[in-house]
């Protein structure tokens, strides 16, 4: 298992109210497997999601990446984790207006350092999307859809063991979605990249090994 939660709860405090998400998440995560999550708005998706990528802490419960029980870990350890184990992809692309196509894809790459031959990289992964052309294009030079392709070859410029896409199709259109859609099932055919993938559409739902879906603060599998 490269991660496993259990028993995750999560409740924010909104002034003197308590709302509790999370109501004891259990969750284990092989290595090459596509998992989706579905749940309606505000049913705790990108909380779930952000608690798996380390990004924020659950109120109760442990997560372990590839055994390592993350509670451990001082916060610049848990860091380099999370730059070494896992790619994020958001529904609104996150690209930096400043830098082209190709510097962003190379932007997670910048904090490690020791890694050469990054660039070709790079410009492979553009080449698996058919973006080599657009390699030198700004973001706002590029189409939503192409924004979004750059956005996940960005997730995959370290190799991370998994790749966190919170509602990826979120702006797409259908044409521009299925594409999308054909990518993530590319790179976990091709790269044997775990993928956890939150949801709205139920076409990206379809591409799930295993297909979960919120209901009230649990996770519940649809698909057997
Ligand atoms: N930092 C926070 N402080 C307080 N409440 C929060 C915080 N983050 C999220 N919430 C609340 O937690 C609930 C779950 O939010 P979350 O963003 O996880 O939902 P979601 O399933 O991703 O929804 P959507 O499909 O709209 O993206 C919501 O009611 C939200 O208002
Ligand atoms: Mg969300």
């Amino acid at each position: 298992m490269i991660l496993k939660a259990e028993n995750i709860t999560k409740s924010f405090s909104n002034g003197q109210r308590i709302l509790t998400v999370l109501r004891g998440i259990d969750f284990e995560l092989p290595e090459g497997e596509i998992v989706t999550i579905m749940g309606p708005s505000g049913s705790g998706k990108s909380t779930l999601l952000n608690i798996l990528g380390t990004l924020d802490k659950p109120t109760a419960g442990d997560l372990k990446i590839n055994d390592l029980d993350i509670s451990r870990l001082r916060d610049r350890e848990l860091a380099d984790l999370r730059n070494r184990t896992i790619g994020f992809v958001f529904q609104f692309h996150h690209l930096l207006p400043e830098f082209s196509a190709l510097e962003n894809i190379l932007i997670p790459s910048l904090i490690p350092r020791k890694n050469s031959n990054l660039a070709d990289r790079a410009l492979e992964l553009l080449d698996y999307v058919g973006l080599t052309e657009w390699k030198d294009h700004y973001p706002s030079e590029l189409s939503g859809g192409e924004k979004l392709r750059v956005a996940v070859l960005r997730s995959l410029i370290n190799r991370p063991q998994i790749v966190l896409a919170d509602e990826p199709t979120g702006n797409l259109d259908m044409a521009n979605a299925s594409n999308l859609i054909q990518l993530f099932i590319g790179i976990n055919r091709d790269f044997k990249q775990s993928l956890v993938i939150t949801t709205h559409n139920p076409e990206v739902a379809d591409i799930g090994h295993r297909q979960f879906e919120i209901v009230a603060g649990k996770l519940i599998q649809r698909n057997s």
